[in-house]
C-alpha cells in the first residue's frame, strides 16, 4: 500500500474514554477551519467492514475462536484500508479513524492468551501502514467502563471485560505510546468533554504544522 498525500490520524484507548465524542468535534472543528476532513471507524468504515462489525461485536462472547477473531478484524481493516482510507488519502483529505491496528494489538493480543505477535504478523502482511498521528485518550478504566455500559449498546461483545484486564489494556496502550513516540500523543481524558477538545484540536493543528 503506496504512501498518500493526506494525514491518516487514529484514535485510541479503552471503551468508553471519550474517543467517539471527541472525533466528532476534532472533525467539525477542522471542516469549520476549511480542511477536508473524513470521520471513519473501526472495526467498520466501508460497507463490507460493517458487515464484519456486526460478525464480531454481536453474540456470545466464545463466538469466534480469537485466531478467527484475528482474521475477522484484520479482513475488516483491509476492506476499510483499499476502500475508504488509502482513497480518502490520496485525495489529500485528513482520515479520523476511530481505533484503529492499536485496538486489535490491545485487545486481540492481549485478551485470550499473549497472541500480540500473531496480530502483528497479520498487521505487516495483510495492512502494512501505521497511521501519521495517534492520539490516546487515556484514563482509569473504572471511570471510562462505567460511561461505556451505561450507553447501552447491542456491539457489546467486548464490553464485560473483568477490571483487570481493563487495567492491563491501558497499562498497554500507554507501553505502545512509549515505544512509538513519534507517533503518539497521550490525551488526559478524565476531564470535561471541552477542556479535551481544545487540548485534541491544539494537538492536531500542531501534526498538521
Ligand atoms: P468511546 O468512543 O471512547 O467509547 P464515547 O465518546 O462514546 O467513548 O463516550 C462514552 C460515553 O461517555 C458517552 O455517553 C459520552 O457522552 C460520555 N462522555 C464522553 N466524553 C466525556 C467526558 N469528557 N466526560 C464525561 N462523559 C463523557
Ligand atoms: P467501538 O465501537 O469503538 O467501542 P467503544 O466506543 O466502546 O470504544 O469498538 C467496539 C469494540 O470493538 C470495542 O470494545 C473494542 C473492540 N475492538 C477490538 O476488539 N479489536 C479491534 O481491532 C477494534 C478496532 C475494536
Amino acid at each position: 500500500m503506496s504512501t498518500p498525500n493526506g494525514r491518516f490520524i487514529s484514535f485510541e484507548g479503552i471503551d468508553g474514554s471519550g474517543k467517539s465524542t471527541q472525533a466528532k468535534h476534532l472533525a467539525a472543528s477542522l471542516k469549520a477551519e476549511g480542511y477536508e476532513v473524513i470521520l471513519t471507524r473501526e472495526p467498520g468504515g466501508s460497507p463490507g467492514a460493517e458487515e464484519i462489525r456486526a460478525l464480531v461485536l454481536q453474540g456470545e462472547t466464545d463466538r469466534w475462536s480469537a485466531e478467527t477473531e484475528i482474521l475477522l478484524f484484520t479482513a475488516a481493516r483491509r476492506d476499510h484500508m483499499e476502500r475508504t482510507i488509502l482513497p480518502a488519502l490520496a485525495a489529500g483529505k485528513i482520515v479520523i479513524c476511530d481505533r484503529f491496528a492499536d485496538s486489535t494489538r490491545m485487545y486481540q493480543g492481549l485478551s485470550r492468551g499473549d497472541l500480540r505477535a500473531l496480530v502483528d504478523q497479520l498487521h505487516s502482511l495483510m495492512i502494512g501502514r501505521e497511521p501519521d498521528l495517534t492520539l490516546l485518550f487515556d484514563m482509569d478504566p473504572d471511570i471510562s467502563h462505567t460511561r461505556a455500559v451505561e450507553r447501552d449498546s447491542i456491539d457489546s461483545r467486548f464490553e464485560d471485560f473483568g477490571a483487570g484486564l481493563q487495567k492491563a489494556m491501558r497499562t498497554g496502550f500507554l507501553d505502545l505510546a512509549a515505544s512509538a513516540p513519534e507517533r503518539f500523543r497521550i490525551i488526559d481524558a478524565a476531564r470535561d468533554i471541552d477542556a479535551i477538545a481544545v487540548d485534541t484540536l491544539s494537538t492536531i493543528k500542531a501534526h498538521l504544522g
